[in-house]
């Protein structure tokens, strides 16, 4: 089983990015976890295309893009070619998520599917075998800092059998809320990559706290 680790640049200090980045590239963070908000789709806004540019050039781990926008299948190609290692939608934000998930997979970038607490984790049954990945949320989309809803553990159990059942590699990553307490349960539960924005970055030993995550 993966024990992965994607630290939310979401929660960094924006005034030290650099910095900020230089620091989880010494970690033991598998990815960097870059958050992109429209205003519209949750009700805060983030950074685009700027941002991740920066970061594209200084952050030696994959970039993991999670998407909180509408349409996201007019920015996704832009999102392949800022040098995403991963770009994720929300299945709720479409009418159908293929369209997008073609063009993700057309840059040869690999996908995600996300979900927010309130959407049925069946709804993502047809698109396991379609994705690299899946993100369940366990915060509603839109703020760093909320606590980690428990009833996700069952969703994340349910999404593994599945995943277990079909002999299927796609993984399956959580976002919100996660911390040094909570991580052992949520990987237990059968998550492979866990996104962790306040843990790394508001605490006083971000590596420690990575590495205790991981452990
Ligand atoms: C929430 C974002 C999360 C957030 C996680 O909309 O998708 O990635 O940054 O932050 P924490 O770990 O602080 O809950
Ligand atoms: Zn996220």
């Amino acid at each position: 089983m993966n024990r992965m680790i994607a630290p939310s640049v979401l929660s960094a200090d924006f005034a030290r990015l650099g910095e900020q980045v230089e620091m989880i590239n010494r970690s033991e963070a598998d990815w960097l976890h870059v958050d992109v908000m429209d205003g519209v789709f949750v009700p805060n806004i983030s950074f685009g295309f700027p941002v991740m540019e920066a970061l594209k050039r200084c952050s030696q781990k994959p970039l993991d893009v999670h998407l909180m926008i509408v349409h996201p299948e007019k920015y996704v190609e832009r999102f392949c070619d800022a040098g995403a290692w991963s770009v994720g939608f929300h299945l709720e934000a479409v009418d159908d998520p293929e369209p997008a998930l073609q063009l993700i997979r057309n840059k040869g970038v690999r996908t995600c599917l996300t979900i927010n607490p309130d959407i049925d984790v069946k709804r993502l049954l047809p698109y396991l075998d379609k994705v690299d990945m899946v993100l369940l949320m366990s915060v509603f989309a839109g703020f760093g800092g909320q606590a980690f809803i428990p009833e996700t553990l069952d969703k994340i159990r349910f999404v593994r059998e599945e995943i277990d059942r079909q002999g299927l590699n796609t993984l399956i990553e959580v976002d919100g809320g996660i911390n040094v307490n909570n991580a052992k349960d949520v990987f237990a539960a059968g998550a492979d990559v866990l996104v962790a924005g306040h843990a790394v970055f508001r605490t006083k030993d971000p590596l420690r706290a990575i590495q205790q995550m991981k452990a």
